[in-house]
């Protein structure tokens, strides 16, 4: 048998997504096996039971309806964002939360004018539980500094709590578990402009079909049904994006532009 060089293979683990240890101890997965084939040749010994009834599961999966109205209810009774906050860290309706190390909620200032959404955290926010603290959130603290903001006068979140497992996109039922309470933190704020960040950001929140580089550069009225008026919204492109596609930040500079003279209209 070829011998496995641990190096290679934690690197391969790393290359495939796997790259936090979800628990303090090893866990022996070939021993395991061997556990369990034995199990198994043990119970084919075993005379069939005459009942066919299968044991009741310890608990009922929810069906897709009635997780979204749980998610709801929680979201809607939270009257400030500390109390929001905790009904997220009570929730067990996303399965993120079971592979994340930690809850990552807002950065900033829930005071400011702007408030910015972006995707899901990655790696780095995750450990820290503040969202664009890794790479892309230094690009993206450059980006405001570029138009003379820093995190004192943005307020920053995700429309994802949990870091989604190798950073893979968050699926369609993970957005759709966290939107209440993406709407909520958006009415429990109150922002006078949202801009939100990359395509999964910019198509959950305004509903809509097509990707970023259609949808950028423009304003949205964002509505939602906590809102007594809409709120006027930027799309733009990620960070993350822009780190991989510098040709594309002669747009976003656009987009920061366009922002700024929003702005100072305001003021
Ligand atoms: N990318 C995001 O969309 N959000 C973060 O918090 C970090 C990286």
């Amino acid at each position: 048998m070829e011998k496995i060089n641990p190096l290679e293979a934690l690197r391969w683990s790393v290359e495939m997504g796997a790259d936090e240890a979800i628990g303090d101890v090893a866990v022996n997965r070939y021993a395991e096996s061997a556990a369990r084939a034995a199990k198994r040749q043990a119970e084919r010994a075993q005379p069939t039971p005459t009942s066919r009834t299968a044991p009741a599961p310890e608990r009922m999966p929810l069906a897709p309806s009635q997780g979204a109205a749980d998610s709801r209810a929680a979201a809607s009774a939270a009257n400030t964002l500390d109390e929001l906050r905790d009904a997220l860290a009570a929730f067990e309706g996303c399965a993120l939360k079971q592979t994340a190390t930690n809850l990552v909620f807002s950065d900033g200032n829930p005071e400011a004018d702007i408030m910015i959404l972006g995707e899901a955290p990655g790696a780095e926010e995750d450990r820290r539980g503040v969202p664009f603290v890794g790479a892309s959130g230094k690009l993206m603290d450059q980006m405001l500094a570029a138009i003379g903001l820093d995190r004192s006068a943005a307020y920053i979140s995700n429309i994802i709590f949990w870091r989604p497992p190798g950073n893979r996109n968050p699926t369609t039922a993970e957005v759709a578990a966290c939107m209440p309470f993406v709407q909520r933190h958006i009415a429990l704020v109150r922002p006078r402009i949202l801009v939100f960040v990359g395509g999964a950001s910019a198509k959950a929140m305004l509903d809509r079909k097509e990707g970023i580089m259609r949808l950028r550069g423009k304003w949205y009225d964002y509505h939602s049904p906590d809102l007594g008026s809409p709120i006027p919204a930027l799309a733009t492109f990620h960070p993350a994006y822009l780190l991989r596609s510098p040709g594309q930040k002669r747009a976003a500079w656009r987009d920061l532009l366009m922002l700024k003279a929003r702005l100072n209209e305001l003021s």
